[in-house]
């Protein structure tokens, strides 16, 4: 993410969406999207608008920008971004207005401060899959967990963002349309085996999700970091290998932390947790 990139510039400060909500000016550029700082002119309250970039404006890219707006706005738990409405400007690039967050992501917070304290990473980690088997709840897969999709907020909570991976198990278009057999989308170091191979996820792919994060949270380092040679190389480290222990990254971490993340990231779905309870209930255990 950067934040000096002005020629993303999607929309006219000062354009009002919906007669309701005011755009005022770019705060961040993510992988897949530009974001706006605003005002909700109902309530005063200010908002984060997020934009699909033109560049990234193909048929299938909005399609599934369009999906993450239903989605989100179907989801109402604590631990999730609040998503107040979702829209077309008038160029047809899609937008949806969120509640604007006021904190850090742990991406953020990893760079600037290290890896997080045992007890700190395990309560955030706990807020996560709370998130997480909501979202299950709604049949909506997260399929995208990692540090820069989670979100520190001062006041205390943390909110999942990004639902721009989210399968919804229930709706057949999901399967036709967005993401067609053999087509991977996401970071390669977080993906699970079954998102490389594109096969079918369900919610024990989150809980591989809920895995590689706490491991950086934990070790300061990737599970499965980036490959020297290239993604393929990424794909095969997470299809084949086992990440290096994580109280080999950090020795002060209690041993027991290897078991819980061995078994989150088995590559078999069927071998991990059983349930996102049940890997709460290991976590909780390790403090
Ligand atoms: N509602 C929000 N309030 C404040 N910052 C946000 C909000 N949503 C996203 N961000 C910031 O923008 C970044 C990119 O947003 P995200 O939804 O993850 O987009 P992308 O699909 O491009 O990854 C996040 O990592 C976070 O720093
Ligand atoms: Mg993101």
């Amino acid at each position: 993410m950067s934040h000096e990139v002005a020629s993303e510039d999607e929309i006219e400060p000062g354009t009002v969406l919906l007669d309701r909500f005011r755009v005022d000016h770019l705060f961040a550029v993510g992988g897949m999207s530009v974001l706006y700082r605003g005002v909700d002119l109902t309530t005063s309250l200010p908002i984060a608008v997020k934009v699909l970039p033109s560049r990234l404006r193909t048929k299938r890219l909005a399609a599934r920008f369009e999906r993450e707006a239903r989605m989100a706005i179907g989801v109402r738990h604590p631990n999730w971004v609040v998503t107040h409405e979702a829209g077309a400007l008038e160029s047809g690039t899609p937008y949806l207005v969120m509640e604007l967050l006021e904190g850090e992501t742990v991406y953020d917070r990893l760079r600037y401060d290290g890896p997080f304290s045992l007890p700190d990473a395990v309560k955030i980690l706990c807020a996560v899959l709370d998130g997480v088997h909501a979202a299950h709840q709604h049949h909506i897969i997260h399929r995208d967990l990692k540090p820069s999709n989670v979100f520190l907020t001062r006041e205390g909570p943390v909110k999942l963002i990004d639902f721009g991976l989210s399968k919804d198990l229930g709706s057949q278009q999901d399967r036709t349309m967005v993401t067609g057999p053999g087509e991977a989308l996401g970071t390669p170091s977080y993906m699970s085996p079954e998102q490389v191979l594109a096969e079918d996820v369900d919610p024990r792919t989150d809980m591989w999700g809920a895995g590689v994060l706490f491991y950086e949270m934990v070790t300061g380092f990737r599970a499965f970091p980036r490959a020297e040679g290239g993604v393929q190389d990424t794909f095969t480290m997470v299809l084949e290998h086992e990440p290096r222990l994580a109280t080999e990254r950090n020795p002060s971490l209690p041993f027991a932390i290897n078991v819980v993340l061995a078994k989150a990231l088995q590559k078999e779905k069927e071998d991990r947790f059983g349930t996102i309870a049940e890997l709460r209930e290991a976590l909780a255990a390790l403090v």
